[in-house]
C-alpha cells in the first residue's frame, strides 16, 4: 500500500502570513525522500492554501506521483490542462467548509462529472473520484468509466475518535474497497487517517494507496516532516 502525503497545510502555514515560507515544493521533496510514494495537493477555488504556482512547480519537480484534488468546474479543468499533474481527484467543494466534507455525489452530478472525466483523460491525466463508501456511488463510477476511486474514510475516522460504532464504519470501507476492486477500479482511500487509526485501514488489501494530510503535517510541526512521514510509512508497513 502506497502513501501519498497531502501537503496542503504546509501552504496553510505560509498563507497565514502571505509570505513565501514554508514552501510546499521543498516539503514535497522531503516527503519523497522520507518514503512517500505520492504527493497530493488540493487546489481550492478560494486558493486558501495551495496556489497555482505551487501546482505548476510541483508538476515539474515531484518525482513520484502528483495528485491534484479539485472541483469538477470549467476553471479547474483549464488549470489541470495547463499544469498536467499525473492525476486529478474530483472532490466536492463548499466555500465555507473547513475541509472536504464528504464524497462527490456522482449520481446527482453525473453528466458534469462524465464530461470532466473525458476532458481530463483526453489531456493525458489519470482521474480518480472521491466517493463515500456506498455501492450505488461506486456502480455509477464504474458506469462513468473513471479509472480510480478514493474511498472516503472520514466517517470511519470520526467514529474511531469517538469510539462509537467504528467497526460498522470500517466494514463499510472494507466492503466498498472490495466491490470497487471487483468492478475493475483502482482503489485509493483517505480522509481523517492518523497515527492512531491507521492500523485497520492499512490492513485492507483491496486498497492500493492512502492519502494522508493533516495528521502528518500536524506531527511534522512537532517532530519534523521527514520523521513524521517515516513514522507513517513504517506503521503502514507493519501490518
Ligand atoms: N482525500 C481527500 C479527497 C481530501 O480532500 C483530503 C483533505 O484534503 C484528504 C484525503 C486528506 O485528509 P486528511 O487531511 O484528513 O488526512
Amino acid at each position: 500500500m502506497r502513501l501519498a502525503v497531502n501537503i496542503d497545510h504546509i501552504a496553510t502555514i505560509r498563507e497565514a502570513r502571505k509570505s513565501d515560507e514554508p514552501d510546499p515544493v521543498a516539503a514535497a521533496a522531503i516527503c519523497e525522500l522520507a518514503g512517500a510514494q505520492g504527493i497530493t495537493v488540493h487546489l481550492r477555488g478560494d486558493r486558501r492554501h495551495i496556489q497555482d504556482r505551487d501546482a505548476e512547480i510541483l508538476a515539474r519537480t515531484v518525482s513520484t506521483h502528483l495528485n491534484v484534488e479539485m472541483a469538477a468546474s470549467p476553471e479547474m479543468v483549464r488549470v489541470a490542462q495547463t499544469v498536467k499533474p499525473h492525476q486529478v481527484t474530483l472532490v466536492p467543494e463548499r466555500r465555507d467548509e473547513l475541509t472536504t466534507e464528504g464524497g462527490l455525489d456522482v449520481l446527482l452530478h453525473s453528466s458534469n462529472i462524465d464530461k470532466t472525466i473525458r476532458q481530463l483523460l483526453d489531456a493525458g491525466i489519470d482521474v480518480s473520484i472521491f466517493v463515500d463508501p456506498d455501492l450505488e456511488q461506486l456502480r455509477q463510477c464504474q458506469k462513468l468509466r473513471v479509472p480510480k476511486v478514493e474511498i472516503n474514510t472520514g466517517k470511519f475516522a470520526e467514529a474511531f475518535a469517538r469510539r462509537v460504532s467504528w467497526s460498522a464504519e470500517l466494514e463499510k470501507v472494507t466492503t466498498a474497497a472490495k466491490a470497487a476492486r471487483k468492478m475493475g477500479l483502482g482503489v485509493l482511500a483517505g480522509h481523517g487517517l492518523n497515527y492512531r487509526n491507521i492500523d485497520s485501514i492499512a490492513a485492507l488489501t483491496d486498497i492500493e494507496e492512502l492519502n494522508i494530510g493533516h495528521s502528518i503535517v500536524a506531527r511534522a510541526a512537532l517532530v519534523g516532516l521527514e520523521r513524521a512521514v517515516r513514522e507513517m510509512v513504517s506503521l503502514m508497513k507493519r501490518i
